[in-house]
């Protein structure tokens, strides 16, 4: 995606952005829900029943997204209102929201200008009309030292504050980013895991029977997709998180430089203009008006900063009320790929309904009946009463099914079961029941075997359920909304609070550093004077 204005500031917040991103050819996004417990839909549904006046619209129409807040004027535009709402990917977006810093833009710029202007002049002054009478004035000196030393205060606070800031603001980006990622791991943890189970279903038989070919085929096709996208979003993860921290390193950085340097500016600036050294002074000067002008453009980026992280935490929050409607954040994270939730949804319980159907039939045709000896291999001297069925939780076109009576489910089949199982012996390389039971122990094993992995199949029902109706990103966006916005928006704020309390305290500090010296260098020579008036011989006053 091309950015019209990509610093590479933003880059940290697009990327986490982009992170969860599934492009067209990556299947599944974050999310983490604990699995059996749904506690998506719980959490949503709560959500709902407390906001009633919510109006959870499920049309697919646009949907402009924190459309007050980004109602700004738009410079690309003849200054007319932008009314797009939050989309990162349109430039008056950026032009609008940049406008919003453009007066700390305008004061570096004119900082830059008017005072480079001011240090010629001065400097013409000093070198053309330095044999000027001076008119000293007592006031004049010990206001400009009261506010020189207010002002290097103020900038030291500022330095304190912004050191501050951004020790926070890096703790909650990277709170956030780790939120971010720890989604994604789960994610791809369950999709593996789901893969897993499903291989393993490919390996249960349970007397000599299998699942058929063409479910058997299914599961490898669907294993390749879910791998493919297990692997794509565990590398994006790893990549993306890797930039990102690397760019909030570099960030956090330079402020702390920025704030060092801007601390020990003040701070020998002091001093040179108490001790009156012209010279050093003079220096600082000049390095104190360009580190000014850019502390200025970084107050007016991070202003900028705090306006997208404000704009894209608030459509966030409406993003979850209109899940389906088109908006902006759909273009850089669509919802999911349906497609393919749906399909290994629907493979899932396909498996599991086969599996269960296998154990059945086992049951009802073979375990259950009563053969004479001639029937082997049918015959293995099963007696007593009949075992129960396992309960099949989808019907045949994979809805869901309640249980009948007198069927054990996932939870307590192994447990029942355990009654119907026989002693065995091995009679001419066939195991046969030698106590009354309805199941040889190999058979009860292989069925128990059954029975884990066609419940741990079914186990990833919600969560496949979750990756297809988007709770799982309405979750990810109302956890970072509730969790993560308040402090990101605090923190940006310091910063920023920071950057313009340091650049507006060095700035006034830079102009009382030479007018205090100026008023230094009069008082001297005011004293000189009056000291050479007597008639003494003038002896040499060194101004340190
Ligand atoms: C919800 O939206 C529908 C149409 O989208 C509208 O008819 C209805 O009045 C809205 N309800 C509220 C409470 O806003
Ligand atoms: C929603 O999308 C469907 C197909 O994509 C389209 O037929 C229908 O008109 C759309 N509805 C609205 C309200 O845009
Ligand atoms: C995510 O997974 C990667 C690799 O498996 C691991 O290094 C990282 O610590 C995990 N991150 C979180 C937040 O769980
Ligand atoms: C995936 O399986 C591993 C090992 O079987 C287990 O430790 C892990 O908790 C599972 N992850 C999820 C999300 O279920
Ligand atoms: C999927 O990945 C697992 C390991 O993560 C591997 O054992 C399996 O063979 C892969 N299956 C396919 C179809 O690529
Ligand atoms: C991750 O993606 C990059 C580029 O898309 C690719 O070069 C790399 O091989 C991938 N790594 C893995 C483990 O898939
Ligand atoms: C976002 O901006 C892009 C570029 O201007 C535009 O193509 C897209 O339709 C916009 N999205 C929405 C939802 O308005
Ligand atoms: C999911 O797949 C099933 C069968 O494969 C199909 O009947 C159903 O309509 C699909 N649902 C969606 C939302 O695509
Ligand atoms: C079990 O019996 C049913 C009919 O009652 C039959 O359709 C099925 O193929 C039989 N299964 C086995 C494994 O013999
Ligand atoms: C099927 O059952 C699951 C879990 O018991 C539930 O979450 C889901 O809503 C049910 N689906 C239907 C269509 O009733
Ligand atoms: C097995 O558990 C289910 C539900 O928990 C119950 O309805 C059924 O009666 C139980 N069966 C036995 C034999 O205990
Ligand atoms: C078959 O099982 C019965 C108990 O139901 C037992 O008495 C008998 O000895 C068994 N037959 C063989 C050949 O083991």
């Amino acid at each position: 995606m091309a950015l019209p204005i990509s610093p590479p500031l933003f880059a940290w917040f697009l990327l986490m952005l982009f992170l969860p991103i599934s492009s067209s050819h990556v299947s599944f996004q974050i999310q983490r829900t604990p699995i059996p417990e749904n506690d998506g839909l719980i959490t949503w549904r709560r959500l709902v029943a407390e906001s009633p006046s919510m109006n959870i619209s499920v049309d697919n129409s646009s949907f402009v997204l924190a459309a007050d807040r980004t109602y700004r004027k738009d410079p690309l535009d003849d200054f007319k209102k932008y009314t797009g709402g939050w989309n990162i990917s349109n430039r008056h977006y950026w032009a609008s929201v940049g406008f919003t810093a453009a007066p700390l833009f305008t004061i570096a710029l004119v900082w830059f200008v008017v005072f480079g202007l001011v240090l010629l002049l001065a400097c013409l002054c000093y070198c053309c009309c330095r044999r000027q009478s001076y008119s000293y004035s007592r006031t004049a000196y010990a206001l400009s030292l009261i506010l020189l030393i207010l002002f290097t205060c103020a900038a030291i606070v500022g330095c304190i504050l912004l050191y501050n800031g951004q020790g926070k603001f890096h703790a909650s980006t990277t709170t956030t980013l780790d939120y971010v990622v720890g989604q994604a791991n789960f994610t791809v943890d369950n999709l593996r895991n789901f893969s897993t189970s499903l291989a393993a279903a490919k390996a249960v038989g349970v007397d000599r029977v299998f699942l058929p070919s063409n479910v058997q085929s299914n599961i490898d096709e669907i294993q390749t997709k879910l791998n493919s996208s297990a692997n794509d979003l565990a590398n994006r993860t790893l990549t993306n998180s890797k930039n990102i921290r690397d760019v909030l390193n570099s960030v956090r950085l330079g402020l702390i430089i920025v704030a060092a340097a801007m601390l020990l500016l003040a701070f020998l600036g002091f001093l040179f203009s108490i001790l009156g050294w012209q010279f050093l002074v003079s220096i600082l000067v000049v390095i104190g008006w360009i580190l000014v002008t850019g502390t200025f453009i970084l107050c007016g980026i991070f202003l900028l900063l705090h306006n997208v992280v404000a704009d894209t935490c608030v459509a966030m929050d409406e993003w979850v009320t209109h899940p389906h409607a088109h908006t902006a954040l759909d273009d850089i994270l669509p919802c999911v790929d349906v497609a393919t939730a749906n399909e290994s949804l629907y493979r899932g319980r396909e498996v599991t309904f086969q599996l269960v159907n296998l154990v059945n039939q086992v049951i009802v045709n073979v375990s259950n009946g009563n053969f004479p000896p001639s029937a082997a291999p049918l015959y293995y001297n099963q007696s007593g009463p009949l075992m129960p069925t396992l309960c099949n939780p989808y019907t045949q076109d994979l809805n869901n099914r309640t249980c009948s009576a007198g069927e054990v489910d996932f939870n307590n089949a192994s447990q029942v079961w355990r009654q119907y199982e026989c002693r065995s012996a091995v009679v001419s390389g066939t195991e046969i029941c030698t106590t009354v039971g309805r199941v040889t122990p190999t058979i009860y094993n292989q069925m128990n075997a059954a029975v884990s992995v066609s419940s741990g199949i079914y186990q990833y029902g919600p969560f496949l359920v979750q990756l297809e109706d988007c709770t799982f990103v309405r979750e990810t966006f109302t956890a970072i909304h509730d969790n993560n916005c308040p402090g990101l928006e605090k923190y940006v704020k310091w910063v920023y609070v920071g950057l313009v309390m340091v650049s507006g305290a060095v700035m006034l500090s830079l102009i009382f550093w030479l007018l205090y010296a100026r008023e230094r260098r009069h008082r001297m020579r005011n004293k000189q004077q009056f000291m050479a008036r007597p008639g003494q011989p003038p002896y040499p006053l060194h101004e340190k």
